[in-house]
């Protein structure tokens, strides 16, 4: 099964995976459905060379954040491409998001909550991060729903992006301790 080969974590149904510079149709698929790019940025559908670009940014940032990323997702019972989740830097602020773009087909099922949710834990467990952050346009209630159900509280309007966005959140539990240190 391709992807559970490769797989930096998995959740009950989802495999995630390093994305690497052969997964390019694959995302550029994703980013072809109107219906997945309604409340992305402009609300377009990307280009190639955006997709390109994108693909030439996630790996380097494997090694650069480590920890934080862009992972490509298949289902664990078959290897279908679900879709990606990622936990990164907010560009241009010290804010890290979680977020998660899915192939229409792979909707409906809860596998968004279920990789997102699983970012925030390794985001808080793992890394030790004191906030984390979810944004989306204002309409995208579907994604606002994924958030509050993976632990994200609306936090009410907020700037990213160069847009006007709801802006959801969550900080660690008072009296958290790094398991590390154990
Ligand atoms: C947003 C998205 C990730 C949701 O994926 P998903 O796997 O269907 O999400 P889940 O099944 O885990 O949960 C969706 C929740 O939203 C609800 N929902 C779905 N469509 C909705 C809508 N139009 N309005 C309100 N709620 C909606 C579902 O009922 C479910 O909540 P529930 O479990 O309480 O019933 C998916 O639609 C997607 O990839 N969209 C395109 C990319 C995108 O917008 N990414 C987010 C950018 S911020």
């Amino acid at each position: 099964m391709m992807g559970a080969n490769r797989a930096w974590c998995v959740t009950k149904r989802l495999a995630l995976s390093e994305i690497t510079c052969d997964d390019g149709n694959e995302l550029f698929e994703l980013d072809a459905d109107p219906r997945v790019m309604r409340y992305i940025g402009t609300g377009h559908v990307s280009t190639r060379e955006q997709v390109d670009e994108a693909l030439r940014r996630i790996p380097r940032a494997y090694a650069l954040y480590p920890g934080l990323g862009t992972w490509r997702a298949t289902r664990r019972d078959n290897g279908d491409f679900v879709g990606w989740f990622a936990l990164k830097y907010i560009p241009g602020t010290i804010e890290v998001e979680v977020g998660y773009r899915l192939r229409f087909g792979a909707w409906g099922k809860g596998f968004a909550t279920e990789g997102a949710a699983a970012l925030v834990r390794h985001g808080f467990d793992d890394l030790g991060l004191y906030r984390i952050l979810g944004v989306t346009h204002p309409d995208n209630t579907a994604s606002q729903r994924v958030l509050v159900k993976a632990g994200l509280a609306d936090a009410g309007w907020g700037h990213y992006y160069g847009r006007p966005v709801r802006v959801f959140a969550c900080v660690r539990e008072a009296g958290w301790q790094p398991a590390w240190n154990e």
